[in-house]
């Protein structure tokens, strides 16, 4: 029996307005697909009228197919977004989005304890007028030895501590080469600080990581002298570790500064005088080495790690902690 497209039409517009009434009440995941077969399925209503295109004149059915493909889309959307509003719930109970539930906060990060000894030595030394400056990590021997005054068989250049790569670059062993690049680019007056990453060729255990932090200091004018380095390290301990701590000098040797000191501090009767940096004179060999005349311009210079530093300020027994990322050691500073 031949139909009018007319009624066809008609029914498909019921079809429509019965699954939207449907779908509008679902509220679980097994009553999409329950729908889907209904609707869309190889014995659903949609086919159903496929199959009714034969009985119109052909010049009609092109206007039923037409009808009939939008609708199979419309539903076909219809169910995609029902099934990811569903799905992004969380759950595919009773209710699709139950706004009374309490949020999942994410927990928040912490400022790694060894970020924040690092903030405070750039405060310390930037209120002194230390700009903060960076260099590369991958370095060269030029950088990291020669320009220092390293003799070229100093034992830190042997493979056994440092991390050579391929093409002479080598990563660096410490935030001293940046003392020679600002030199290179600026003239004095300089007063810079470069904290950042330094690399070893050390077994991790509790006291040692390759992977450390040094903070750099450089200071270069007419007329400075070791009184300057002395008042300026003793400044930054009492600021770091309170104005009562007590800090002692001891001679040493760096290639690159004449004459050279370590700083210890005072901690306790438990810990006692413990070095935390390094320090001296500019060497007047790297001075000339970058163009800067010894005999108009002198410069004193410091390097510390900031891991032991962090340690000893906030009591922290194992270097590896600052790496972990592990939240329960971050959240206690
Ligand atoms: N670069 C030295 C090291 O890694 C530390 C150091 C000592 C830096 C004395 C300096 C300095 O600038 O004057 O052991």
């Amino acid at each position: 029996m031949a139909e009018s497209l007319d009624t066809l039409l008609g029914e498909l517009e019921a079809i429509r307005s019965a699954f939207s009434t449907e779908v509008g009440t679902l509220r679980e995941a097994q009553a999409i697909e329950q729908i889907r077969v209904k609707y869309l399925g190889r014995n659903g209503k949609v086919a159903h009228y496929f199959k009714k295109m034969s009985t119109l004149a052909p010049a009609e059915r092109p206007a039923l197919g037409d009808s009939l493909n939008k609708l199979k889309s419309e539903f076909q959307e219809r169910l995609v977004h029902l099934q990811v509003a569903l799905r992004s719930n969380g759950k595919q109970g009773s209710h699709m989005f139950d706004l009374t539930l309490p949020g999942t906060a994410p927990e928040i990060g912490y400022r790694n304890p060894l970020l924040q000894v690092l903030d405070e030595i750039k405060e310390i030394f930037g209120n002194m007028g230390f700009v903060v400056k960076t260099g590369p990590l991958v370095e060269n021997e030029y950088y990291n030895f020669q320009a220092l005054n390293f003799p070229d068989d100093h034992p830190s250049r042997d493979l056994q501590d440092t991390f050579h790569l391929n093409g002479g670059l080598l990563l660096r062993t410490h935030t001293s080469p940046v003392q020679i690049r600002t030199m290179e680019t600026q003239k004095p007056p300089i007063r810079i600080i470069a904290p950042g990453r330094c690399f070893r060729k050390d077994t991790p255990d509790a006291t040692h990581s390759p992977e450390f932090h040094q903070v750099e200091g450089l200071a270069v004018n007419e007329g400075i002298s070791l009184s300057h380095l002395k008042g300026t390290l003793i400044a930054f301990a009492h600021k770091l570790f309170g104005k009562e701590t007590k800090v002692r000098f001891r001679p040493s040797y760096f290639p690159f500064t004449e004459p050279s000191a370590e700083m210890d501090v005072y901690f306790d009767e438990r810990l006692g005088w413990l070095e935390i940096l390094g320090a001296g004179m500019v060497h007047p060999n790297v001075l000339s080495g970058v163009g800067i005349d010894p005999e108009k311009y002198t410069g004193f210079a410091f390097g510390m790690g900031i891991e032991r530093i962090a340690m000893l300020k906030y009591q922290i027994g194992d270097i590896r902690h600052f790496y972990d990322n592990d939240i329960r050691f971050l959240k206690q500073f």
